[in-house]
């Protein structure tokens, strides 16, 4: 089975929105967002296409206000971000994920980003399992205490 992975297309939004709901922390992307996706990066914000259904996505950015410091301290040029990514519960654990961000890290490349960061909710093990597979480095916790 091996997916097109394309660039996101205005028709893609009602597939794209249904996937969004599997994908977020606590609010979900509303179709606002996903067309302020689609005109700020769309670069970034790739489908997964099999036979003509949309079976997952990805949507990354370019992290624009990273303090020179740490870009010195990270030896890095410019930073990128993997910002949303989710892929049909039926067709998971076939490498879509995989495909999707390494074809997001082709773009981030092509536009001189060489250093890759995300946030993920800590109950999703599956994807830290493949953030960790490619190779992503644990920096840190979210924590949160209600008062
Ligand atoms: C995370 C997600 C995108 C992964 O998509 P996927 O297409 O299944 O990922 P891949 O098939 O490319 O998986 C690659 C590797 O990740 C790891 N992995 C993925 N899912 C896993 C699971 N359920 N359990 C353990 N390891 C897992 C494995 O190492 C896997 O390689 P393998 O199948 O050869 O063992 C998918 O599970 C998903 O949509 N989850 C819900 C949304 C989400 O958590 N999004 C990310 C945070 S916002």
């Amino acid at each position: 089975m091996h997916p097109a992975i394309r660039r996101y297309e205005k028709n893609d939004e009602t597939a794209v929105l249904q996937l969004a709901e599997i994908c977020s922390w606590d609010s979900t992307p509303t179709e606002a967002d996903i067309q302020g996706f689609h005109s700020s990066e769309p670069d970034f914000f790739l489908v997964a296409e099999l036979n003509q259904k949309i079976i997952g996505f990805v949507y990354g950015r370019e992290s624009k206000n990273v303090p020179n410091e740490v870009l010195r301290k990270w030896k890095a040029t410019r930073v990128g971000s993997v910002e949303v990514l989710a892929v049909e519960e039926k067709y998971r654990r076939r490498g879509i994920g995989t495909q999707l961000l390494k074809s997001l890290f082709q773009a981030f490349t092509e536009r001189g980003i060489d250093t890759v960061t995300l946030s993920t909710p800590a109950e999703e093990i599956a994807a830290k399992r493949l953030y960790d597979k490619l190779g992503f480095e644990t920096r840190g916790y979210f924590l949160k205490k209600k008062l």
